[in-house]
């Protein structure tokens, strides 16, 4: 991964053009043949029927999932969904207790150490070293991989400037805020320069602002190539970040496809909330029902599944209602997610 070449954005189907594949080839210096480029397009993760158990509670529950070289792609579900027990299974930290599982090309119940030393890994705990400095941090990962300390020291200095971090390099991890820790480790589960770099939650608990600038990291490493696995429970993480994702609920996937096409399959155009006050919805849904696709009565509000959200809150009010409250909104995967599974994604 070089972080200064210019982007390379591609999705699966651009990608099965041969010229496009070819121009890859010769850009991407990353790249293990054999696995990726055989002539067609072999999936850097091929799940089928994955399945993970604990003890007899089914985490993880015959996912099939094909994610192709190059990719950003989500994983979006609420607590609980199996995000990271996949993660763990496609990095090769646990074990599969059913299906079939390939990791670049290779099976990680024979092939895990292998396929480790070309992952980078960011899991949804930090597991830095508070007591040492940044740099320090960056030695000790890279000597995982066996990388020279010159090497290590070269990238060091590359990817602690890409995280913004330079001038952090010799302070202890602990004085650190979430937002910089985090970048830390991104920083540092490239530098082993992997082909495929996963994300659990790399924005959870973080402020918007640093949100923001993990957003542009993560949008940098795409644009270089770099295959990116992102958990979430973020709609809006999910359709800024992801060419493709699945939705998980309960251990299976409900939907997978394109952040805007899941929206134009699952939902309507236009939302409109409407607030009635405390216990003041149920009441109004019988009286709405003509006006919309589909409403969803929330706790708080209710959600008119509607092309026209400004023409559905004329006809409101010349119906004499009067909400407390009233915005037109465009839908998000948040309803897709809703209209999925009846609950929300955050609860
Ligand atoms: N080691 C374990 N032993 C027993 N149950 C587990 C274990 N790890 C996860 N689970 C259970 O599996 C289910 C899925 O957990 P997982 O951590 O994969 O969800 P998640 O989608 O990552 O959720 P979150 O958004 O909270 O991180 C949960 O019900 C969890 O309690
Ligand atoms: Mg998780």
């Amino acid at each position: 991964m070089a972080f200064h070449l210019p982007s390379l954005f591609f999705s699966p189907k651009r990608a099965l053009d041969v010229g496009m594949l070819r121009e890859m080839k010769r850009k991407r210096k990353n790249i293990h043949p054999p696995e990726i480029f055989d002539g067609t397009l072999q999936p850097i993760v091929a799940a089928h029927d994955l399945v993970k158990r604990f003890d007899s509670f089914v985490a993880v529950d015959g996912i099939d999932v094909e994610i192709f070289q190059g990719e950003s792609f989500g994983f979006l579900g609420p607590n609980g969904a199996g995000k990271t027990s996949t993660m763990r299974m496609i990095s090769c930290m646990s074990p599969a207790s059913g299906g079939s599982l390939r990791v670049l090309g290779r099976d990680p119940a024979v092939a895990g150490a292998q396929i480790r030393s070309r992952l980078g890994l960011v899991p949804q705990e930090d597991t830095l070293e508070l007591e040492l400095t940044v740099l320090d941090n960056m030695l000790i990962y890279g000597r995982y991989f066996d990388l020279p300390k010159k090497e290590i020291l070269e990238r060091t200095t590359r990817l602690l400037d890409f995280a913004q971090l330079s001038d952090r390099r010799d302070e202890k991890v602990d004085h650190l805020s979430g937002g910089m820790k985090r970048r830390l480790t991104i920083a540092r589960a490239l530098i082993s320069e992997p082909d495929l770099l996963i994300l659990d939650e790399p924005t959870t608990g973080l402020d918007p602002q640093a949100r923001h600038l993990l957003w542009d990291r993560l949008y940098r490493l795409k644009a270089e190539g770099v295959t990116l696995i992102i958990t979430t429970h973020y709609m809006d993480e999910a359709e800024q970040l992801c060419d493709r994702l699945v939705v998980m609920d309960h251990g299976k996937i409900v939907a997978t496809g394109a952040p805007r096409d899941l929206i134009v399959e699952h939902s309507t155009r236009e939302v409109l909330e409407l607030r009635f006050g405390i216990d003041g919805h149920l009441p109004h849904v019988g009286g709405l029902q003509d006006l919309a696709e589909r409403i969803e009565v929330l706790p708080d509000r209710l959600l008119l599944y509607v092309d026209d959200g400004d023409d559905a809150l004329s006809m409101i009010h010349r119906r004499g209602l009067v909400p407390e409250s009233a915005l037109v909104r465009r839908s998000t995967l948040e309803d897709v997610f809703l209209h999925l599974t009846g609950r929300t994604l955050v609860d």
